[in-house]
């Protein structure tokens, strides 16, 4: 049995830091949103003696073990379970990878998302507490749609507005390490200390606290052509650096779609997902 499941990359309308934590993470407060740009995973399993997993994908730079967390989600989900197979998975990959968007958290929610399918042993909050242990974004990328995060990200609270949005994403070379922009946040707001740092009150006003640490070229041209053709705002995703913009109509967004292509830039039109995966 073959079983399908689009991975929809995500994008922030809202990304806020309120503070740093214990473990070394951040607590965050974000609008998290699913939009039509999608990897797929697809699962062959069958029961056997032993475990066995398989990875392979059409994205050469990606490593097929215990290295991309595509892998570490189904040993995950397998061994939670008990459960002794023949898993095969492959993995078609359309968003970009190291972006801010999600790409590998929404992988390897889709891989529990597939498994559970199969398997069926998962209720969806246990599917949420597996998620949350490959990876802060990872349990949104479960339930997909539109949501308030706190936490590292793994406190998941339904956003009430589930209109349809025209975006365009886009991205050019350079890419930016998760760790290192948050070092930089650390650096810029103290440490997140003495409770000085208040978070920006208004989730509906696109923000991202990123922006305030990256300055990349790339970045201010694709916002200026997203402006240019009709983008309402335009905002860098997660810690960069991808950057959307949303849109009146399709035909604006196919507009900046051409220019940023023309410009060298990988762009995409995406609509909002608001379907919840299913688990
Ligand atoms: O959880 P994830 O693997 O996506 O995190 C990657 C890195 O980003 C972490 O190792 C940590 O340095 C940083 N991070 C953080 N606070 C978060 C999420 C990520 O400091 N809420």
């Amino acid at each position: 049995m073959t079983v399908f499941e689009k991975a929809y990359a995500k994008i922030n309308l809202f990304l806020d830091v309120t503070g740093r934590r214990e473990d070394g993470f951040h607590d965050i407060l974000s609008v998290m949103h699913s939009v039509s740009l999608a990897d797929t995973v697809s699962i062959d399993a069958e029961y056997s003696d032993e475990l066995t997993i398989s990875l392979n994908s059409d994205s050469p730079e990606l490593p097929s073990d215990k290295n991309n967390l595509v892998y570490r989600a189904a040993e995950k989900y397998l061994t939670h379970f008990g459960i002794n197979a023949n898993v095969s998975i492959h993995l078609e990959k359309h968003i970009p990878i190291g972006a801010g968007l999600g790409g590998g958290s929404s992988d390897a929610a889709a891989t529990l998302r597939a498994l559970n399918r199969i398997f069926r042993k998962a209720d969806t909050e246990q599917l949420i507490e597996l998620a949350s242990e490959l990876g802060s974004d990872v349990p949104f990328c479960v339930v997909g749609g539109i949501a308030v995060c706190r936490g590292r990200g793994e406190k998941i609270g339904r956003a009430e507005n589930a209109t349809p949005r025209v975006f365009v994403v886009a991205i050019g070379e350079e890419r930016i390490s998760t760790p290192k922009a948050f070092a930089e946040l650390d650096k810029k707001y103290n440490d997140f200390k003495f409770n000085s740092y208040a978070p920006r009150g208004d989730l509906h006003k696109p923000y991202n606290i990123f922006e305030s640490v990256t300055n990349i070229c790339e970045i201010t041209k694709i916002k200026e052509t997203m402006i240019k053709n009709g983008a309402e705002y335009s905002l860098m995703s997660g810690s960069g650096p991808s950057v959307f913009g949303e849109f009146k109509n399709v035909c604006d967004a196919d507009d900046a779609c051409i220019n940023l292509h023309n410009n060298g830039f990988s762009a995409f039109v995406c609509h909002s997902v608001y379907l919840e995966g299913d688990i």
